[in-house]
């Protein structure tokens, strides 16, 4: 048997990573007309990742996930993803033809970016199923009207966000460095962490954001610092101080991981996930197995250069589509 693959019109199947992000700091800089806040970022790929398995089949588009809570539906942003794609590649009606299994390691609603991620991951795969062939610039277009985050999942590595988070600009690499996930158990939605930022920001929260650890416009926050392209940044997240006013775990969580040794410590974009960066791997395995031991569910990952984080999508044959 000579196995021959055609070409991505032969293949059944697309496997395509989709990685976490952590927001290495955020700040606020002002709201635009549309509701949608203006920012900037640090985005940080993680080598945590969910994983996409896409399969040619006959009739509608479905989706199945590995966790139950995840809807499968157009509520889901794959979902989304899948329509806005058909339709760019100019077919009518729903999309169809394929089944996309999400195997999901990535916590929901914790600010890791899991859903835009899968989302991301889909634009790619589908677009070399299905041979739309977008381009990069048409396929960021497309990811920014998903969500404000999506498009540096296109990108990953380490990268600057600049707008609503969607206009991305690629940075060099952080240095490697490992980092402790500390999950609370209850979720924050976006929407809600900004409404927080905006509500504390009319009631004056220079005093709220002294109160839960998180000073603004200081220059040590207390969060510990990176370094960066030669230059050392503080790390701060403005939506952490409304957030930790609220779940007040989430500025001890921060003081535990720093005195744990970790070199910065902070809540990842709009929580409820807090993060700590050790250079040291045996140090974030001793704060995993202390926080563990008083309740707290952990995971510790590792930072993800843009080689490894940018979605990949891999075609395979399997036996049916070869030439025999
Ligand atoms: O774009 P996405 O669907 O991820 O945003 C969810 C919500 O988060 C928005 O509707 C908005 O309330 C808030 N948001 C914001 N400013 C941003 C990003 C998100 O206010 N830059």
């Amino acid at each position: 048997m000579i196995a021959v693959p055609r070409g991505a019109g032969d293949a059944t199947r697309v496997v395509v990573r989709a990685h976490a992000k952590i927001n290495l700091d955020l700040q606020v800089e002002g709201a635009r007309a549309d509701g949608y806040h203006l920012l900037r970022t640090l985005f940080q790929s993680l080598t945590l990742h969910d994983l996409l398995t896409i399969d040619r089949v006959e009739g509608p588009l479905t989706i199945a996930c590995s966790h139950p809570g995840v809807p499968t539906d157009e509520r889901n942003l794959v979902w989304r993803a899948a329509e806005r794609l058909w339709e760019c590649g100019g077919r009518a009606g729903p999309p169809h033809g394929v089944r996309v299994r999400i195997t999901k390691r990535i916590p929901a609603q914790g600010g890791l970016g899991g859903g835009s991620s899968d989302a991301a991951a889909a634009l790619v795969a589908l677009d070399l199923l299905w041979g739309t062939r977008l381009g990069a610039d048409r396929l960021a277009a497309l990811a920014g009207q998903l969500g404000a985050d999506v498009p540096f999942f296109l990108c990953g590595g380490t990268a600057l966000g600049l707008g609503r988070g969607d206009v991305i600009h690629p940075l060099e690499a952080l240095e490697p460095q490992h980092v402790l996930l500390v999950f609370p158990p209850f979720g924050v939605s976006t929407p809600e962490a900004f409404r927080w930022f905006d509500e504390d920001a009319a009631a004056g929260a220079a005093r709220v954001a002294e109160d839960s650890g998180t000073a603004v416009g200081t220059g040590d926050c207390g969060g510990g610092a990176i370094r960066l392209g030669g230059l050392v940044r503080p790390v701060i997240n403005d939506l952490q101080a409304p957030v930790a006013r609220r779940h007040p775990e989430i500025a001890d969580l921060c003081r535990r991981l720093r005195a744990a040794g970790a070199g910065a410590a902070a809540m990842t974009g709009s929580g409820s996930t807090v993060f700590g960066l050790f250079e040291d791997p045996a140090g974030a395995a001793a704060a995993a197995a202390a926080l563990e031991s008083s309740g707290w569910r952990t995971l510790v990952t590792r930072c993800a250069g843009r080689e490894q984080a940018r979605p990949a999508a891999r075609l395979v044959w399997t036996r049916s589509s070869r030439i025999h």
